[in-house]
């Protein structure tokens, strides 16, 4: 079952002393989660992340708009109405409780004729913790699981009452980079057994891109691009969205296009690259850390100031004047490459790894050129 959001506004009373009116936690939001994908909702704190997926569980009311699950309006259903499984930030899990009786809490609540029989509700709490491989630990209390199991525990809860949407607010923010992969692939593995309509919150760009079919990027409360993860990478619509994906950053040079080419400030009388069809002006050019060539005629001049080898891949990071924060960083395939490019500082732009953008709006400024 999809999940569709039509322009849906939130705004709270602004708190604090100084503090007049109402503050806008999300703004005339619009988008579907596909039945079955799992989507990541992006962006940095603050933006409203959690105020959405609070509508949607039905915690908030939405003070404008709808939301509809595959086409039924369930903006004024009560929460445990609307059929959703919700894994707070935090877990939530009851600490005096058991395994076995966290998973099994969301049903005993359930009144009358929902009620299932104790037999029935054991049955559906031993199949979630199947489901997320905690069968041996139904005995334990939460504190004696790792972040990891406890968060497989919070999503048994959430899947218990075999819900039609799965909501995920950033549930592995608790673990530290390198613990969250394995919890991380264990999602996308529910997800994609249980075949459940997901949404999951984080404001990682890279566990965003790594596990979701689809993201989605706010910024203040505002929908700023939706796609699939490497289409929004590879094409942004703005330069906040160019710099929030990607790790190491985009690099963001100060431009202008004449005549059709992009010049660099301080960069001389020649042109870094062909912009077929911008308009002359100011702008900021992205240039992600794989769109630069070593190439000994190259536009681009830079001066070498250091070389760091990765492993897998050689980063190089120059002074250029014109690169925000003085510095841009290139990611080279080979030593070999990288040797060439420390000695010649000359690199060439890859045109379809670089984005003009307006020096004003930061919106994109789409040129001539074929992209792949
Ligand atoms: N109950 C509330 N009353 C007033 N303002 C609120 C309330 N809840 C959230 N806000 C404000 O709304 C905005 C969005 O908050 P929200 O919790 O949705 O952000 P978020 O994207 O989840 O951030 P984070 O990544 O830090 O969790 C923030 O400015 C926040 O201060
Ligand atoms: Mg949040």
């Amino acid at each position: 079952m999809d999940i569709t959001l039509n322009g849906l506004t939130k705004r709270f009373p602004a708190r604090g002393r100084k503090a007049q009116g109402m503050t806008t936690a999300v703004r005339d939001l619009s988008f579907t989660v596909p039945h079955g994908k799992l989507v990541g909702l992006l962006g940095p704190s603050g933006c409203g992340k959690s105020t959405t997926l609070n509508m949607i569980c039905g915690l908030e009311a939405p003070t404008a708009g709808r939301i509809l699950f595959g086409g039924q309006d369930v903006t004024d259903l009560p929460p445990e109405l609307r059929g959703v499984g919700m894994v707070f930030q935090n877990y939530a899990l009851y600490p005096h409780l058991s395994v076995l009786q966290n998973i099994l809490f969301p049903l005993e609540n359930l009144k009358g004729k929902e009620r299932p029989t104790r037999a029935a509700m054991r049955e559906r709490a031993l199949e979630a913790a199947r489901l997320v491989q905690i069968e041996e630990l139904l005995d334990r209390r939460p504190r004696e699981l790792s972040g990891g199991q406890q968060q497989r525990v919070a999503i048994a809860r959430a899947l218990v009452k075999t819900p039609r949407v799965l909501l995920l607010d950033e549930p592995l923010s608790n673990l530290d980079a390198r613990l969250r992969l394995p919890p991380r692939d264990e999602i996308c593995k529910i997800q994609q057994k249980t075949g459940i309509t997901t949404l999951f919150v984080t404001h990682d760009q890279e566990e965003a891109m790594s596990i979701s079919d689809l993201i989605v990027v706010m910024k203040d409360g505002v929908l700023m691009q939706q796609g699939r993860p490497q289409q929004v990478y590879d094409d942004p619509d703005s330069l906040f969205v160019a710099k929030f994906l990607g790790t190491p950053p985009i690099n963001v040079f100060a431009g202008e296009v004449k005549g059709g080419q992009l010049y660099l400030d301080g960069g001389g009388a020649r042109p870094v690259l062909a912009a077929p069809g911008a308009p002359d002006g100011p702008v900021w050019a992205g240039v992600r850390p794989e769109g630069f060539t070593p190439a000994p005629d190259g536009p681009l001049a830079c001066a070498v100031s250091r070389v760091e080898v990765l492993g897998r891949d050689v980063s190089i990071v120059c002074a250029h004047p014109a690169c925000q924060g003085g510095t841009l960083r290139a990611i080279l395939r080979s030593a070999r490459q990288a040797e060439a490019a420390a000695a010649q500082a000359r690199f060439a732009l890859v045109p379809e790894k670089t984005c003009l953008f307006d020096r004003r709006t930061e919106r994109r400024i789409r040129t001539d050129a074929p992209r792949p």
